[in-house]
């Protein structure tokens, strides 16, 4: 379509899924999104390299350590999902059932987490490592059971104060750099701070009662 100046502009989508206009002339350096890397280029280089899925000539992290930190935050996840599930079977006792039922809810949506960060590192090419034999090695939590009821909310809750610190971390770590990776990571984070903000309550109402058998 002709345009007043004489400029003929196309429209093009880009792999960011958003709609770009494109100049036909050379006066690209005038159009407001010129920083661009022009869709010529980015389709050339897409192409290339097309083996390698989401992970383009704009990737600006380190694949291999990206995929390194993420197979042991996966590692994490897989022992929590199995710590969980143990004490939501463990606790027993009339004073645990909404314990127990906290337990069971935290374990599916540690598995949640775990399915997001193997599908991530799938995405960027790797293989999740779901080696039961190294799993624990790997893993930045710790597969604890407890003695009693108080015990088991105790290990939960030094777990997710270590994952909340492990993810902060990342997130601060992955930046700009992998923002794909830092926005699932902090979608996690808000939800292993509902934890341990869960395991802190939990801990108030029944650190002063029996034991429960
Ligand atoms: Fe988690
Ligand atoms: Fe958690």
């Amino acid at each position: 379509m002709a345009l007043s100046g004489g400029i003929r502009r196309r429209t093009y989508a880009n792999p960011y899924g958003a709609r770009v206009d494109a100049m036909s002339s050379d006066t690209r350096t005038d159009h407001p999104g010129a920083f661009l890397t022009d869709v010529e280029t980015l389709r050339r280089l897409a192409k290339a390299h097309i083996e390698q899925g989401v992970v383009t000539d704009t990737y600006e992290g380190d694949v291999s350590r990206t995929i390194e930190i993420l197979q042991a935050v996966l590692a994490t996840e897989i022992v929590c999902v199995l710590r969980y599930t143990q004490h939501s079977i463990m606790a027993t006792g009339l004073a645990s059932e909404s314990v127990r039922a906290e337990f069971a809810e935290h374990a599916r949506q540690e598995q949640e987490h775990a399915m997001a960060v193997a599908a991530r590192i799938n995405q960027l090419g790797g293989a999740p490592d779901f080696n039961p034999a190294t799993l624990t090695g790997r893993s930045a939590s710790e597969y604890q059971t407890g003695a009693d009821l108080v015990d088991m909310i105790r290990e939960n809750l030094i777990a997710e104060r270590i994952a909340v610190d492990h993810y902060r971390e990342l997130v601060r770590y992955f930046g700009d750099t992998d923002p794909v990776t830092r926005v699932m990571l902090e979608k996690i984070l808000s939800v292993e701070e509902e934890h341990a903000s869960d395991l802190q309550d939990l801990m108030a109402t029944h650190r002063h009662r029996p034991a429960a058998s």
